[in-house]
């Protein structure tokens, strides 16, 4: 079974002082978290789609959720602490309510990231069904620099070498468990990285072509890039 997970579970502290975490702020007429959505939807290869949201926030998810998409099936549950344990949360439910075995298919998602396209999504599913874990990328753009100490630069590397994650990034949802539940506690702090989990385990990740507008919405800037992006009133 093929699953997506769309992760909601943080609080936007970098988005600054705001009344809701960033992944309910609008961009045009509807919330970032119901543009996101709405591109998982479309996709009729999922056999069910899985909203994270903290805690205290589900009910309000719920809610914003059945008021924009009628009859929708999508499911709502509450995250965990780190980005991780979010993704942990999705894969109980998917094993709670329709087991769980060696190919069960994960597509995790940040909430916050609602121009991801359907080509992406599709190749992420292609990709794991081919046997491999995947991570959206764009080849680096700027020049990436090193520095050890904050004020010395240490190694100024190949940029052709380069990339900068985006998401989805998907997997299968049995073995992420078994490497992510491999790690000791200071491991799974440091791994807030799906795909690290992958990488530093030996797993091979493939690349998945992202594209440059697939932004994530962090700071108070981004959420102007996306207005600007969405181009009108949708
Ligand atoms: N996320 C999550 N569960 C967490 C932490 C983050 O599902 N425990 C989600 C966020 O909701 C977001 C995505 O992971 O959609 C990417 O994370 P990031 O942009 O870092 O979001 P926040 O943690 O909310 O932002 P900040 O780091 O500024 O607090």
């Amino acid at each position: 079974m093929i699953f997506g997970a769309i992760l909601a579970g943080g609080v936007g502290s970098r988005m600054g002082n705001t009344d809701k975490p960033k992944q309910f702020l609008h961009i045009g007429k509807k919330p970032i978290l119901i543009h996101t959505i709405e591109k998982f939807i479309i996709n009729d290869r999922f056999d069910a789609i899985i909203v994270l949201c903290p805690a205290e926030w589900v009910s309000y998810t719920r809610d914003l959720v059945d008021k924009h998409l009628p009859e929708n099936d999508v499911i709502v549950i509450e995250g965990g602490e780190l980005r991780n344990d979010t993704i942990l949360n999705a894969i109980k439910y998917i094993e709670d309510n329709y087991g769980l075995d060696d190919d069960t298919v994960l597509v995790t998602h940040d909430a916050v990231r609602p121009f991801v396209t359907h080509r992406i999504i599709e190749e992420n599913i292609d990709a794991v069904l081919g046997g491999r874990a995947c991570d959206t990328v764009i080849p680096a753009s700027d020049t990436i620099v090193e520095s050890k100490d904050g004020e010395i630069i240490s190694q100024i590397p190949n940029r052709a070498l380069y990339y900068q994650g985006q998401t989805p990034q998907s997997f299968k949802a049995k073995r992420f468990r078994e490497l992510y539940n491999n790690l000791d506690d200071a491991g799974k702090r440091e791994l807030t990285d799906a795909a690290k989990v992958f990488v530093v385990s030996g797993d091979p990740v493939a690349l998945i072509q992202g594209e440059t507008f697939n932004i994530k919405v962090t700071y108070p800037y981004d959420l102007q890039l996306a207005e600007t992006l969405l181009g009108g009133d949708k």
